[in-house]
C-alpha cells in the first residue's frame, strides 16, 4: 500500500534502523553528522529511496565502505525531495552524510530570551507529520517503523533529551547517547536540547523542563503516575518502559505531542491547579492508540486521534470521576459542532476517513478526527456494553502491537469480531455513515452533565439581568468557567463583558483555556479593556490551538485584521514555522 505523503518504496527495501550521529550547531541553526540506515531488501531492489526535505546531503556511503550514486529529485511542495541511493541487491546499510537547513520546518531554535531561564539557547523538534524529513532522511511515512538509535553532540552544559531511554543527568562532555528498543515510525522522531532538570513522579514516570520551571512543573504533573496505573488497568501493559513528559518553552505549537517514552508539552497547561492535565492522558493514550497501533496513512487519522480521545477520557474517568470526564465529553461535541460548522456539514473533510490527495497533512490537524472519531466509539460502547468494548480494544492493542492500521482493516475487524456478535448492533451503529459520510450522523450519543446544566442556568441568570457578582460559581472548576464563557450570549454590550471582568477577573486569569475563551468574547464584543491581555497572549505563548481562532476573529473587523497585523510583525519570529504557516494564512501575510 502507497502513502502519498511519501516518496520511498517501502514494499521494495525497507529500512529497519536508524543511527543518527548528530552535532548540534546553534550558531549556524544547523543540525550535521550522519544517519547510518539498515534495510532489508525485499525485492532485490536496486534503488533506496528516501524522503528529505532541505536536507543537503554531502556525500552516501554503502556498508562495503564504497561510496553510492545518489540523487536527490526534483522539489515538491510540502513533499520535499526524494533522495534515491544505488544499492546493491546485498547491501544492508547505507550512510548518509548531511546538514539540515536552517529553516527546518521540524526544528525551532530558540534564542536564550526565548527561555524560561533566559540564558542558555534551547532547541526542540516536532516531526508529525510529515516534518522528520527536514531533519533526518528516512522513509517518512507513518505505515513504516524502525528502531533507533543516537549520539548528540551540543555545547557543554546543555541536556539533550529524545523520544528514546533518556539521560537525567548534563554530561560532561556534551555528548549524549540514546536508544529506542521497539520499532517506530518516523513522526515519533523526536530532540529537544536545553538547560533542563529532571524530577521523578513516580514508579516509571518523571518530567523534565527547564530548571526554572521543574518544580512547578512537577507539581502540576503529580497525577501523572495514577493515569499511567489506571491505563495499563484498561488496556494492557504500557509497553515503553519510562513515561516522561517534557514541559517545553511557550512557543511549542502544540497542546502535547506524544512522542514515545517522553511527551513534548506546553506550559500553557501549568495553570497552577491541575485542572489541565486531560492533555496528559491523552499523550499517555498514545502510547497504546498511535505509537503501539499507528494511522497506516494520515488518511486514517482518526485512528490515531480517535482512539486516543475515547482512551484519554476513560482515563479521565478512571482516576477523577465520570461527571469530570462527561464534562470533556460536552466540551468536546461542542469543538465537534463547531468543526462541522466550519468546514461544512457535507464537505469530505468532515468524513472520518480522509481523502488528502495532493494536501499537506497538517490541513487534517483539526478536531473534527478526535471528536467525531471519539463519538463514534462511545456509540459503539453504548450499543455493545462497556465490558465487550473493552475486551475487544485490549484484544487490538495486544494483537496489532508495533504494526500499521488502515481504516479498512479497523472497520473488518470492528464488524466481524465485535458487532456481528451482538444482535442489532450493526444497524444501531451504522459504521459507513460515520466512517464515508458527513456530518454528525443522527444517532450521535447524548452526553449529560449536571455540572454543565447547572452552568447553564448561571448564564441565563446574567442574561436575565442578575449581577455578574450575583451569579451563584463558587466551587467551579476550569471547565465549568469554559463552559460558562463559550455560552455567553452573542448580544453582550460592553457593560456586561466590564461587569463580568469585573466579577471575575478573567482579563489577568492565569488558566490558557479561561483566557482564551475570554479573548474571544472580546475581540467579538469589542472589549477594549482586554486588549492588552491578547496582545500579551500573541506575545507570549505560540500554541496553534489559541492563536489561529484569535487571529481568525481579529480578522474579521477591518480594525482588528490591523491590530492584529502589529501584533503579527513582532510575535511572528517568535512563532514555530507551524503556528507561522497557519497565521500567515490568515493574514495574507506574505514575509
Ligand atoms: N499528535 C497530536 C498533535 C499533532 C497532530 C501534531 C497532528 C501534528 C499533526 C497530539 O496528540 C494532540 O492531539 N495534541 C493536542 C492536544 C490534545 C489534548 C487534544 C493539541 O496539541 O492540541
Ligand atoms: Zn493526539
Amino acid at each position: 500500500m502507497r502513502d502519498i505523503h511519501s516518496f520511498a518504496r517501502p514494499d521494495e527495501i525497507v529500512v529497519k534502523h536508524l543511527a543518527l550521529d548528530l552535532q548540534v550547531d546553534f550558531d549556524a541553526h544547523r543540525l550535521s553528522g550522519s544517519a547510518t540506515l539498515q534495510i532489508e531488501n525485499r525485492s532485490g531492489g536496486r534503488e533506496l529511496v528516501l524522503d528529505t526535505n532541505g536536507l543537503s546531503v554531502s556525500r552516501v556511503t554503502l556498508d562495503s565502505g564504497a561510496a553510492a550514486t545518489f540523487a536527490l529529485g526534483e522539489e515538491q511542495r510540502y513533499l520535499g525531495r526524494p533522495l534515491a541511493i544505488a544499492v546493491e541487491p546485498q547491501t544492508r546499510s547505507v550512510t548518509i552524510h548531511y546538514a539540515s537547513s536552517p529553516d527546518a520546518a521540524a526544528v525551532q531554535w530558540l534564542a536564550p530570551e526565548q527561555t524560561a531561564g533566559g540564558r542558555q539557547p534551547f532547541l526542540f523538534t516536532q516531526s508529525q507529520a510529515i516534518l522528520a524529513r527536514t531533519w533526518v532522511p528516512c522513509q517518512d511515512s507513518p505505515g513504516v517503523r524502525m528502531t533507533y538509535e543516537a549520539t548528540i553532540r551540543v555545547p557543554r552544559g546543555l541536556l539533550a533529551v529524545m523520544s528514546a531511554e533518556n539521560p537525567t543527568e548534563t554530561s560532561t562532555d556534551g555528548v549524549y547517547h540514546f536508544r529506542m528498543p521497539q520499532p517506530i515510525p518516523s513522526y515519533l522522531l523526536a530532540l529537544a536540547v536545553g538547560d533542563l532538570g529532571f524530577r521523578s513522579l513516580g514508579r516509571n514516570s518523571g518530567v523534565y523542563a527547564e530548571k526554572p520551571v521543574v518544580e512547578k512543573a512537577a507539581w502540576e504533573l503529580a497525577d501523572t503516575q495514577r493515569m499511567i496505573d489506571a491505563a495499563e488497568e484498561l488496556y494492557g501493559p504500557y509497553r515503553w518502559g519510562q513515561y516522561d513528559i517534557l514541559v517545553l518553552p511557550p512557543s511549542f505549537p502544540f497542546g502535547g505531542m506524544e512522542n514515545p517514552r517522553l511527551t513534548f508539552a506546553t506550559p500553557t497547561i501549568l495553570a497552577g491547579d491541575r485542572s489541565l492535565v486531560s492533555l496528559v492522558a491523552h499523550e499517555l493514550a498514545h502510547s497504546w492508540s498511535g505509537n503501539l497501533v499507528t494511522n497506516a496513512t494520515w488518511n486514517d487519522f482518526w485512528l490515531n486521534e480517535g482512539f486516543t480521545v475515547y482512551f484519554e477520557r476513560r482515563i479521565m474517568e478512571a482516576v477523577f470521576g465520570r461527571p469530570y470526564s462527561e464534562m470533556l465529553a460536552r466540551l468536546g461535541m461542542q469543538d465537534l459542532e463547531h468543526s462541522v460548522e466550519e468546514l461544512g456539514p457535507e464537505s469530505r473533510d468532515t468524513h472520518l476517513l480522509l481523502d488528502l490527495t495532493g494536501r499537506d497533512p497538517d490541513e487534517a490537524a483539526n478536531k473534527l478526527a478526535y471528536e467525531k472519531g471519539y463519538f463514534l466509539l462511545r456509540l459503539i460502547e453504548e450499543t455493545v456494553g462497556r465490558a465487550a468494548f473493552d475486551a475487544f480494544l485490549r484484544d487490538y492493542f495486544d494483537r496489532h502491537a508495533f504494526q500499521s492500521m488502515t481504516t479498512e482493516e479497523l472497520v473488518a475487524e470492528m464488524r466481524g469480531r465485535l458487532l456481528s456478535k451482538h444482535a442489532g448492533a450493526e444497524d444501531r451503529v451504522r459504521l459507513d455513515a460515520w466512517v464515508h459520510g458527513p456530518g454528525i450522523p443522527s444517532n450521535v450519543p447524548r452526553v449529560k452533565s449536571d455540572a454543565f446544566e447547572k452552568v447553564e442556568e448561571q448564564v441565563k441568570a446574567f442574561e436575565r439581568g442578575t449581577a455578574a457578582s450575583r451569579l451563584q460559581t463558587t466551587g467551579w472548576s476550569t471547565h465549568e468557567w469554559i463552559h460558562f464563557l463559550r455560552g455567553l450570549p452573542k448580544s453582550l454590550t460592553v457593560g456586561q463583558m466590564r461587569q463580568l471582568d469585573d466579577a471575575f477577573h478573567f482579563s489577568a486569569s492565569g488558566n490558557s483555556e479561561i483566557l482564551h475563551e475570554w479573548l474571544m468574547q472580546s475581540i467579538q464584543h469589542e472589549y477594549e479593556p482586554a486588549y492588552d491581555a491578547l496582545e500579551q497572549f500573541l506575545l507570549a505563548q505560540g500554541r496553534r490551538k489559541f492563536l489561529k481562532p484569535l487571529y481568525e476573529k481579529l480578522a474579521e473587523s477591518e480594525a482588528g485584521r490591523s491590530r492584529a497585523s502589529g501584533i503579527y510583525a513582532k510575535a511572528r519570529p517568535t512563532y514555530h514555522s507551524v503556528s507561522r504557516g497557519t497565521i500567515d494564512n490568515i493574514l495574507k501575510w506574505t514575509p
